[in-house]
């Protein structure tokens, strides 16, 4: 299995699935790591992992429209099997995931469909619930949104802030990842019915 794999951030999660897979737990090939925007630690990692790496900058396009086509026609260019958004803060559209046959996975920080969008541990902490967690997702054109592969809880502690908790979800977040990768490499998971 071939994958893609967006970032916007520091990429733990992406380092998890590089170190699963030169680990030999995982038997995929990741053909390349994109980034929206220069100068993010994912695409450093990468790099330093020896990975085909780019850059399909958001602020460089006059439209998302033209933003999007252009990172399509760039992730296209690597034939993934599956498209992988780790961390990837922006939305693509329903074209973008269609050219893929529906098969782009997202990471989420909150147990899903509650506390989507941007700041989900924040919203999740405000909100006061003692348990939230982290899902794995077929997305669609919406807001982490889409067919659910995989979630697991994690316990808000009373002392917790947002950079806490968040630490404890994206220990668990690593692994639901890699674990739901293994499983669609080793054909146990089957693509989105519909796009
Ligand atoms: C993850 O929790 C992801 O779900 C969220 O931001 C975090 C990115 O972490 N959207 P990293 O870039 O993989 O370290």
């Amino acid at each position: 299995m071939r994958i893609v794999v967006l970032v916007s951030g520091t990429g733990s999660n992406l380092q998890a699935v590089i170190d699963a897979a030169k680990a030999g737990d995982l038997d995929l090939e990741i053909a390349a790591v994109g980034a929206d925007r220069e100068g993010t630690y994912g695409i450093e990692r990468s790099e330093e992992a020896g990975l085909e790496t780019f850059v399909v900058n958001f602020n460089s396009f006059a439209t998302r429209a033209e933003w999007d086509a252009a990172l399509a026609d760039r992730v296209a260019s690597y034939a993934p099997d599956v498209v992988v958004s780790s961390g990837f803060m922006r939305i693509v559209s329903a074209d973008f995931i269609e050219r893929f046959g529906g098969r782009y996975v997202n990471t989420h920080p909150a147990l899903l469909p509650a506390f989507p969008g941007a700041h989900g541990v924040r919203d999740a902490l405000a909100y006061g619930v003692k348990v939230t967690g982290c899902t794995v997702h077929w997305a669609d054109a919406g807001v982490d949104t889409g067919p659910i592969i995989a979630q697991e809880a994690v316990a808000v502690e009373p002392d917790d802030d947002e950079e806490s908790l968040h630490e404890r979800i994206k220990i668990v977040e690593r692994r639901l990842l890699v674990d739901v990768l293994r499983r669609l490499a080793a054909g146990e998971l089957a693509p989105p019915a519909t796009v």
